[in-house]
């Protein structure tokens, strides 16, 4: 939406609020509260719009595992159409979340177009700062949780990349935390343990994208060749820092 559009429409949306408030029948106090603190955050622009993370390496810094053709594409085009059309959604549709966790927690209600593309606009930007050139492999508590959870790490690689293999068409393979346990996760689309209804409710700590556009120029059909490269470039520096 262009910024005169934009302004016309938090004006209009500001004008209509406040006309409920002065011509609606009487407010709870919690609904005064809640509408107060919408029109605040629409009248200081502190309405979520999501925005696409600096890819922290060159397209071709990934190679042989995933090639520059493959991750400018997937960033330039598919992730920003993502982050375009989410943002189109939260606008079109009035949606006056204020944060990622807000708008994810209402994932069941919202409309397909924001909830496919919100989901992949976030999962995208958590797949790409998951990814490093110059990985070194698990290490310190990341490391001693998974030998925890899993037996090994070479057993929760293992079922990781199961779980990878398995997952039927589009989608997305996660490494969980529910309440302190570590659990891997897949999820249909775009989405995420961040849903409301997941079926794995949790903080996401590892991501891994399992869309053909992920990997097709280069792999094909062959997704466990593109599972095997994933594994040498993730940032577990990244991972541990979200292991809380
Ligand atoms: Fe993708």
């Amino acid at each position: 939406m262009k910024n005169n559009s934009r302004r016309k429409f938090i004006e209009n949306t500001i004008k209509a609020t406040v006309a409920v408030a002065v011509t609606g029948p009487l407010i709870l106090k919690s609904e005064t509260t809640s509408a107060s603190s919408k029109i605040a955050a629409i009248a200081t622009g502190e309405v979520l719009k999501f925005s696409q993370v600096p890819l922290g390496f060159d397209y071709k810094a990934l190679e042989p595992h995933i090639d520059a053709l493959t991750n400018e594409i997937h960033y330039t085009k598919h992730h920003a159409a993502y982050i375009k059309n989410v943002n189109e959604a939260i606008i079109a549709e009035k949606l006056t979340f204020t944060t990622e966790k807000e708008f994810f927690d209402h994932a069941s209600q919202l409309s397909p177009k924001a909830r496919n593309n919100g989901g992949g606009a976030w999962n995208h930007n958590f797949f790409w700062q998951s990814l490093t050139p110059s990985s070194t492999g698990p290490d310190g508590k990341i490391k001693d949780a998974l030998s925890a959870a899993f037996g090994s790490f070479d057993q929760f690689k293992e079922q990781f990349t199961q779980a990878a293999l398995t997952r039927f068409g589009s989608g997305w393979v996660w490494l969980v935390n529910v309440n302190g346990k570590l659990t891997i996760a897949s999820t249909a689309n775009q989405d995420n343990p961040l849903f409301d209804n997941a079926a794995v409710k949790g903080v996401p700590l590892l991501a891994l994208d399992v869309w053909e556009h992920a990997y097709y120029l280069k792999y094909q059909n062959r997704r466990n060749e593109y599972v095997a490269g994933w594994w040498n470039v993730i940032n577990w520096n990244e991972v541990n820092k979200r292991l809380v």
